[in-house]
C-alpha cells in the first residue's frame, strides 16, 4: 500500500479563493494577498488562479518549512523570464533544488563571504565619505536615489569594476531598473528587460576587454568572474554569461538601497530608537536592521512547483501543482511573531528567529543556502543605519511616507526626501 493512502480518510479539500482568475487582486496588493486569503478561508494553504494558472498558497513557518524542503518541491527555473529580468531572482546560480554548478556556486560563495562581506563595508564607507559633502551642499536629498547611487559606486569599486565619474548617473539608473523600474505594468517588465540586456552589454564588453588586457582590479570578484569556468570545466564561460554573473553581484547591493530608505522610514517613525542607537553598540543596531527586514515588506512571495505528489497536513499536493510561499506574511505570522504588525526591533535582543519564521531573504533548502547574500545586506544596513542614526542631522520635510504597498518594492511614495544635512 502506498504511504499516502494510509492518510486518504484524512484528506481535506483545500479551500479555494472564489472567482475564476485572481491575479488583479493579487497584483493590486501582492504583499498581503496569500495572508488575506489564508486567514479568510482559516487554512495556511489555498488554490488561487494566478495568471491562469491554478496555484497552490502557502502561508506561516509551517509552510515555508515545507515549501524548502527540497525533496517536495523543486525551485529551480520558476521564475518567468520577465520577472528575472526584474525584483525576483534572474541569477544565474541555479536556485535550490536544481542541479548544483559547482564553479558558479564556489563564485557566489566566495565573493558573499565574511571577507568579502569585511570588504565591501570597507568600500562602502569610504564612498559614502565621499558623497556626503555633495550630499549636504543640497537643499534636499531624496534619499532612496542617493542611496542606490552611493550603492552602485560601492558595488562596483568593490567588485573591481572601472566607473567613469560621468558614467554614474547612467549605471545607476541602470542597474537600479532592475529591480525598481520607472514604470508600472507590462512597461516596468519591458524596461527591466532593456536594462539588463544593456548592462549585460556594458559587462560583457569589460569582461571581453580583460581577457585581452587587465581592466578590473587584481584579485576582484569581476577578475574572478572573467575567469569562471562552465560546467564541464573546460571553456571560460561566454563573456555574456559572465557578465550575467557580475549583474548578479551588482543588482542585489544597489537593491539594498530599498532597505536604506525602509531603515530611515523607521527611525524617522520611532524616534525613540535615535537615543537607543546612539552608543553605537552592535547588538542595538543588528536588532533594529533585523526588524526593519522583518517588518517591511521586499519580497512578496516565491514560486516552485511539487516535484511528487504528497500529502502534508491533510492537503493532497498533486505533482507539478504550481506552488506559491508567502514571505510577506510569514514574517508577519502571529504564530512566530507575537504583535507583527508593531515595529518593536526589540524582540531580536538574544533571540534567534526559527529558520522558517523569518525569510525576508528565503528560507534555507538541504542543497542551497539560505538567501546567500543575507550577510552583505546586513554589513551594509548597519552600517548606513550607524552614519544615519549616530554621524548625521537632518530634518524631514513634510511629504507623503505611506507605503505603496500595490508594487514591489514597496517605498514611501515620495521616496524619504531628507533636508538640512548636517555631518556630526
Ligand atoms: C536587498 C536585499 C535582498 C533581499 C530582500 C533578497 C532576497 C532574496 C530572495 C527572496 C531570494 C529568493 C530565495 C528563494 O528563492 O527562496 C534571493 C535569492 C538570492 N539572492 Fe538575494 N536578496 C537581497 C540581497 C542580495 C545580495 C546583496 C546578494 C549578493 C550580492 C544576493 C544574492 C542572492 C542570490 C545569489 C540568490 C539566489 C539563490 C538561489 O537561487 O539559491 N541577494 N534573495
Amino acid at each position: 500500500m502506498a504511504p499516502d493512502a494510509l492518510h486518504v480518510p484524512l484528506l481535506r479539500p483545500v479551500p479555494v479563493v472564489p472567482g475564476l482568475d485572481q491575479s488583479l487582486r493579487f497584483l493590486a496588493d501582492p504583499y498581503r494577498f496569500i495572508a488575506r486569503e489564508c486567514h479568510r478561508l482559516g487554512s495556511d494553504v489555498v488554490l488561487a488562479r494566478l495568471m491562469l494558472q491554478p496555484t497552490l498558497c502557502l502561508t506561516g513557518p509551517g509552510a515555508a518549512e515545507l515549501f524548502y524542503d527540497c525533496t517536495r518541491v523543486r525551485r529551480a527555473g520558476l521564475v518567468p523570464e520577465p520577472k528575472r529580468a526584474g525584483l525576483f531572482g534572474g541569477y544565474a546560480v541555479p536556485t535550490s533544488g536544481g542541479d548544483p554548478h559547482p564553479s558558479r556556486m564556489r563564485f557566489i560563495v566566495a565573493t558573499s563571504g565574511p571577507l568579502a562581506a569585511a570588504a565591501l563595508v570597507t568600500r562602502a564607507l569610504r564612498e559614502w565619505d565621499r558623497l556626503l559633502p555633495h550630499w549636504c551642499a543640497r537643499p534636499r536629498l531624496v534619499l532612496y536615489g542617493a542611496a542606490q547611487e552611493w550603492l552602485a559606486r560601492t558595488a562596483c569599486a568593490w567588485a573591481g569594476i572601472p566607473l567613469a565619474r560621468d558614467e554614474v548617473g547612467s549605471r545607476t539608473a541602470q542597474l537600479a531598473a532592475l529591480f525598481d523600474p520607472p514604470a508600472g505594468g507590462l512597461a516596468a517588465h519591458l524596461r527591466a528587460r532593456l536594462a539588463r540586456r544593456d548592462a549585460e552589454t556594458w559587462l560583457a564588453r569589460l569582461v571581453q576587454d580583460h581577457r585581452r588586457q587587465w581592466v578590473f582590479t587584481e584579485d576582484s570578484p569581476a577578475a574572478a568572474a572573467a575567469e569562471l569556468v562552465d560546467s564541464q570545466g573546460g571553456q571560460r564561460l561566454p563573456a555574456r554569461l559572465a557578465a550575467a554573473e557580475l549583474l548578479n553581484l551588482l543588482r542585489p547591493i544597489v537593491a539594498v538601497s530599498v532597505f536604506v530608505a525602509l531603515a530611515a522610514h523607521a527611525l524617522h517613525r520611532h524616534p525613540g530608537w535615535r537615543d537607543s542607537l546612539a552608543d553605537g553598540e552592535d547588538g542595538d543596531l543588528e536588532a533594529f536592521v533585523q526588524e526593519v527586514r522583518r517588518f517591511y515588506p521586499f519580497f512578496p512571495a516565491v514560486p516552485g512547483q511539487v516535484r511528487r505528489e504528497f500529502v502534508w497536513e491533510g492537503w493532497h499536493f498533486p505533482q507539478g501543482a504550481r506552488v506559491m510561499l508567502d514571505l510577506y506574511g510569514t514574517n508577519h505570522d502571529a504564530r512566530a511573531w507575537p504583535q507583527p504588525h508593531e515595529f518593536r526591533p526589540e524582540r531580536f535582543f538574544g533571540a534567534v528567529p526559527g529558520l522558517f519564521d523569518f525569510v525576508p531573504h528565503g528560507g534555507r533548502a538541504e542543497d542551497g543556502p539560505r538567501g546567500p547574500g543575507e550577510g552583505l545586506t546586513l554589513a551594509l544596513m548597519k552600517l548606513a543605519l550607524r552614519q544615519l542614526a549616530l554621524h548625521l542631522r537632518y530634518q524631514v520635510p513634510a511629504q507623503d511616507l505611506d507605503l505603496r504597498m500595490d508594487r514591489p518594492p514597496a517605498l514611501p511614495r515620495d521616496r524619504f526626501v531628507v533636508e538640512r544635512l548636517v555631518p556630526i
